[in-house]
């Protein structure tokens, strides 16, 4: 098994755990664990009472991670399961309600930091991507089997990659010599395209690389699904919390809490507007909350973290 030395400096920690209101005795959900910086700052201020439900669709991390918190805390139990599952899982677990659920978004340090998981370009890998290895899909299959117009579009609509034809004209010219197949063999290829545009901060191949982990995860549909299905498992009072990392999610989050406070999101007049306009969740965080200039200092990471969080109100009008 692998052994987790590592530490995910855990984002915007003391804002997600205050809104998240944790009482000793509650059931809680931590639906991204990652390194489980967010974990144990929960299980500590749980006190010993109540429960939480842990899931990561990393079984990897999840395996390692558990192994070390499980034996600290009896509160906890571990579920490699996807977040978008969550309906499924808590009846499975006979919990009916929960009275708080995180969710802190993006890859985590570990998924980073080893080159065989295919996330980074700074070292050589199999172009995998995967956060859940059973997943059949992966970086190579979309790079070697889309076609040009196809790469295009995700790179542009996931990455806004300026060059997003260019470079995707380069991937398919290039396997038709030879497939495609190491995090460093892509990296050059955008590397060669965007060469003669300098000046940027960032690397040629970060945006690429970010548009096609979101397509390898489904990251931004399974987001929707979760947040469409789960505010029902919340109990009145009951808090959501959502820490996102790229403007599409963030944009998914403020929509998906917007229409569960009963507002209409459509902005079509009267009779032709389809919104449930049903008020489930009062919103506590007005504008995303962001990372103080102090937590970017010490954690570059957390500097384009965006949280958001709403409750569920007292009595709701479809109870
Ligand atoms: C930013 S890390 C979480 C870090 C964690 N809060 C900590 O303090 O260590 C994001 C984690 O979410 C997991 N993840 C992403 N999408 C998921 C999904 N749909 N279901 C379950 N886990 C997911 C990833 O595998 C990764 O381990």
């Amino acid at each position: 098994m692998l052994e987790v030395t590592l530490k995910h400096t855990p984002v915007l920690l003391d804002e997600a755990t205050d809104l998240l209101a944790i009482q000793p005795g509650g059931t809680y959900v931590d639906c991204t664990v990652g390194l489980g910086g967010h974990t144990e700052r929960i299980l500590e201020e749980m006190r010993g009472k109540g429960r939480l439900i842990a899931l990561d669709r990393d079984s990897e991390s999840l395996q390692a991670v558990s192994e070390d918190l499980r034996y600290r805390s009896k509160l906890v139990s571990f579920h490699h399961e996807n977040f978008k599952n969550l309906p499924l899982v808590l009846p499975n677990l006979g919990i009916e309600s929960i009275d708080g659920c995180l969710v802190d978004l993006g890859v985590s340090r570990y998924q980073l930091t080893y080159p065989d998981r295919g996330f980074t370009f700074t070292e050589e890998g199999p172009l995998d991507m995967r956060m859940d290895r059973d997943q059949q899909t992966t970086a190579e299959s979309l790079v070697n089997h889309l076609n040009e117009h196809e790469l295009a579009d995700i790179f542009r609509r996931y990455g806004e990659e300026p060059q997003a034809r260019k470079i995707a004209r380069a991937i398919v010219e290039q396997r038709r010599i030879r497939h495609i197949t190491t995090t460093t063999e892509l990296a050059d290829i955008i590397r060669a395209v965007k060469a003669k545009r300098r000046g940027s901060r960032i690397h040629p191949a970060t945006l690429v690389f970010q548009a096609l982990r979101i397509e390898v995860n489904q990251e931004l549909q399974d987001l929707d699904r979760f947040l469409s299905t789960t505010i029902q498992f919340l109990r009145p009072g009951g808090r959501l919390v959502v820490i996102s990392f790229h403007s599409l999610e963030d944009r998914i989050v403020k929509r998906a809490f917007q229409l569960e406070t009963g507002k209409c999101i459509c902005f079509r007049p009267g009779d032709l507007c389809t919104c449930p306009r049903i008020q489930n969740v009062k919103i506590l965080t007005r504008k995303p909350i962001g990372p103080s200039e102090k937590e970017v200092n010490t954690n570059p990471s957390a500097r384009s973290a965006k949280l958001r969080a709403v409750e569920r109100m007292e009595s709701t009008e479809d109870e």
